[in-house]
């Protein structure tokens, strides 16, 4: 199993060719690499991208890692079909960390006035962004600064100087609760921030569930071994793994702000611009020949990479207050289908009540667990089939959403949300027979003889 993102690539380059594309003709990080992966995703096609020649960059460009469920399927050695229960597996039986001496992303140590963000392609993905450019692969350590937990999370920054970014912290998310603290005692944050990972750990750092879960012991879960970490040169404290490709060694002031944005999101839609946080790197570190690793805001690798994540918490939200929830699929933004074999006509409502306090589920809706929630055609039949909508639809209104759902017009994210029980109610009293066929009919069908002749 390969150890680091470009064992990965090596590996998905051996097992399936057509899934790498190399790209050794010099492109423009402003656009054109987007461009490409759109155009490709046009003609339904998502191989990984490796840019060789990007203009203003000396190093390579890596894009688009797990823009497929395959290469998903393949980071974590499994089936398509398991990722999920590869994922919960993980979250239920979590692998700790080691540290390790040896440690390439420390081959190359920048200090003081070495530090330059420039050495990073300028990357713009849409026409209505902000001038300046994004990291978008980022994954940002922090430690709780009561019980020391890391947290680990993917956040877009705006480079806007040689040293400084600018941070977007959804509110109500962990790193939000942590940097609350930091700025309650009036102290900078400490973070670190790693770039060029190995998809087990881009699907770890996106772990929702308890805020003391360390999120390293996940990847390791889905690995099926410890993570090899490493301690950040300037910051003993904070560790990121040993073979990334970058680390920002950085703090994120407790009262500096700047505007961020607009950035084009995962909703398909950028939101206008934010006063965040400021990020000032102390120190680069990376590995000799380093790769950057990017991801094309709101297209197919960022959308599928926080599902099984975000299926798993609404899952576990779900399961608390109805033990015969089956499956939970997110079939669009905070779009959320669960599939229910229920115990009363009462218990999707329940359901929809614990669904609903979660930012990125705004829409929810319960099948029976005849349905799969992951088949849009079979969720909307069973909406048009089993209910009368004057009782299976409600409004719940004044609740926590995101702030970049374009809809919403306050800024915290408040918003109302829609709940459909697409259920069969128990209580019906009308005569409903599903059609089939006898069964011993169907036994005795011989469609192989059949099509023989
Ligand atoms: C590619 C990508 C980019 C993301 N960018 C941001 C971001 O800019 N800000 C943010 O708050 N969350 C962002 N997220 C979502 C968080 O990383 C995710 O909600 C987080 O891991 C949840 O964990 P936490 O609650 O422990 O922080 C992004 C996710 C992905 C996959």
């Amino acid at each position: 199993m390969a150890s680091d993102l470009r064992e990965f690539v090596d590996e998905v380059r051996r097992a399936r060719p057509s899934d790498v594309l190399e790209v050794s003709q010099p492109v423009d990080p402003e656009h054109e690499t987007a461009a490409i992966l759109v155009k490709l995703e046009e003609r339904q096609r998502s191989p990984i991208l490796v840019f060789t020649s990007v203009r203003g960059c000396r190093f390579p460009l890596v894009s688009n890692v797990c823009g497929s469920l395959g290469r998903l399927a393949l980071g974590l050695g499994c089936g398509i079909k398991d990722i999920g229960a590869r994922y919960s597996a993980a979250a239920a039986g979590p692998i700790a960390p080691v540290v390790v001496d040896e440690s390439p992303v420390h081959d190359v140590v920048l200090r003081g006035d070495d530090v330059d963000l420039n050495i990073f392609p300028a990357l713009r993905y849409h026409a209505d962004d902000a001038a300046e450019p994004y990291l978008t692969a980022a994954i940002v350590v922090a430690r709780d600064p009561d019980d020391g937990v890391a947290n680990l999370s993917y956040h877009r920054l705006m480079i806007a100087s040689r040293t400084t970014t600018g941070i977007y912290i959804e509110p109500r998310r962990h790193l939000d609760g942590i940097f609350a603290k930091y700025v309650a005692r009036g102290q900078d944050m400490p973070v670190a921030v790693f770039i060029g990972a190995h998809p087990a750990w881009s699907l770890g750092a996106l772990y929702a569930g308890a805020p003391d879960v360390d999120e390293y012991g996940i990847i390791g879960g889905l690995l099926g071994r410890p993570l090899e970490l490493t301690r950040c040169v300037g910051n003993p404290e904070l560790l990121v793994p040993a073979r990334a490709e970058f680390v920002l060694e950085a703090r994120v002031s407790a009262r500096e702000r700047i505007r961020e944005g607009p950035f084009g999101e995962f909703t398909g839609y950028g939101t206008g611009t934010t006063q965040s946080p400021v990020v000032v790197v102390e120190a680069i570190t990376h590995r000799r020949d380093p790769w950057v690793q990017d991801i094309v805001s709101g297209h197919i690798e960022h959308l599928m990479l926080s599902v099984p994540a975000l299926e798993l918490r609404c899952l576990q939200a779900a399961r608390r207050v109805a033990p015969g929830v089956v499956k939970v699929s997110l079939l669009a933004p905070l779009t959320c289908v669960i599939s229910l074999r229920k115990q009363d006509d009462d218990e999707p409502w329940r359901v929809i009540d614990a669904l609903c306090a979660d930012i990125y589920a705004k829409q929810v809706i319960v099948v029976d667990d005849d349905v799969d929630p992951a088949d849009l055609p079979r969720v909307l039949a069973a909406l048009a089939l089993q209910q009368q909508p004057d009782r299976a639809v409600r409004i719940l209104s004044d609740l926590p959403g995101t702030p970049l759902d374009p809809s919403c017009d306050d800024p915290g994210g408040r918003t109302s949300k829609l709940g459909i029980d697409a259920t069969r109610p128990l209580s019906r009293t009308r005569v409903v027979t599903r059609n089939r066929i006898p069964a011993e009919v169907l036994a005795r069908v011989d469609l192989a003889a059949l099509l023989k002749r």
